[in-house]
């Protein structure tokens, strides 16, 4: 029986070849964080709890690592990423650093824009993201001396040239990308094989996850960032965490 409605993107199952390349890729990570870790002890991750974030997460957590796991709640979550927050630290016992926006600098903004100021230009978006996500990371990373993310490379063409060690030019401190080289198969073959914690977006279609108004599931074959700002142009579509 033939159906109309389209099919949603699903978590990949992992094949036996992922399965072979996972224990060299996720020792290769487990030496890059410790290698930070010596380097910069008191280095800053930021986590938004996406899966490649969990993966990076459930590593820090099993080698016992004195990084600092931060994430920004936006105050614009979905449901199910708030959650993760809470079901995070208790699973790994640790104590996530959560950071949220300047509650007036929010508070005016979208008393002056509305709720659905995003969808109205570029300039507006990026507005709401310097209050909710980049003014908040700026605290977060106050004194530190390196940050961490889980970009990696196949995640956008914007991403492409991603490598292990950068400058934060604008910052002036070193950023570290672990799973730059890492595909979307081998991010879910760890999460399998380890068990993390998975936001219950990834179960409706939704490979990439951002705040609730911006972010949508894709169907299947489209692009996982496909979802994100899927107004904006494809040039345009990063929140100006990472320049
Ligand atoms: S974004 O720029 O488009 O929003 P994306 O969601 O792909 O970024 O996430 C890339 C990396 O940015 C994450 O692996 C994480 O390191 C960082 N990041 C994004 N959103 C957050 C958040 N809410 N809290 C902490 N870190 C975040
Ligand atoms: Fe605002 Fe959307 Fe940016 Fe979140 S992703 S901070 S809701 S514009």
């Amino acid at each position: 029986m033939s159906s109309f409605r389209p099919k949603f993107w699903q978590i990949p199952a992992a094949t036996e070849a992922d399965e072979q390349r996972l224990p060299e890729l996720a020792a290769a990570l487990e030496g890059r964080l410790k290698e930070i870790a010596e380097r910069f002890p008191q280095a800053v991750f930021a986590s938004s709890l996406a899966v490649e974030d969990m993966v990076i997460t459930d590593t820090i957590c099993r080698l016992k690592l004195p990084l600092r796991i931060i994430t920004l709640n936006t105050g614009k979550l979905n449901p199910e990423t708030a959650a993760l927050i809470a079901e995070t630290a208790a699973r790994y016992g640790i104590a996530l650093e959560v950071f949220t926006p300047d509650e007036a600098a929010a508070v005016a903004f979208e008393a002056e824009f509305g709720a659905a100021a995003m969808y109205e230009s570029v300039e507006l978006r990026r507005r709401c993201c310097h209050i909710r996500k980049i003014e908040p990371l700026n605290r977060a990373l106050a004194g530190a001396p390196a940050w961490l993310t889980g970009q990696r490379r196949s995640q956008s063409d914007t991403r492409s040239e991603l490598v292990f060690e950068e400058q934060d030019a604008g910052r002036g401190i070193a950023k570290f990308n672990p799973i730059f080289d890492w595909e979307e198969a081998d991010i879910w073959a760890y999460a399998e094989t380890h068990d993390v914690p998975l936001n219950a977006l990834y179960h409706q279609g939704y490979p990439s996850i951002g705040c609730e108004p911006c972010t949508r599931p894709v169907k299947e074959g489209e692009n996982i960032r496909a979802g994100r700002w899927w107004w904006e142009s494809k040039d345009s579509k990063e929140c100006g965490l990472h320049k």
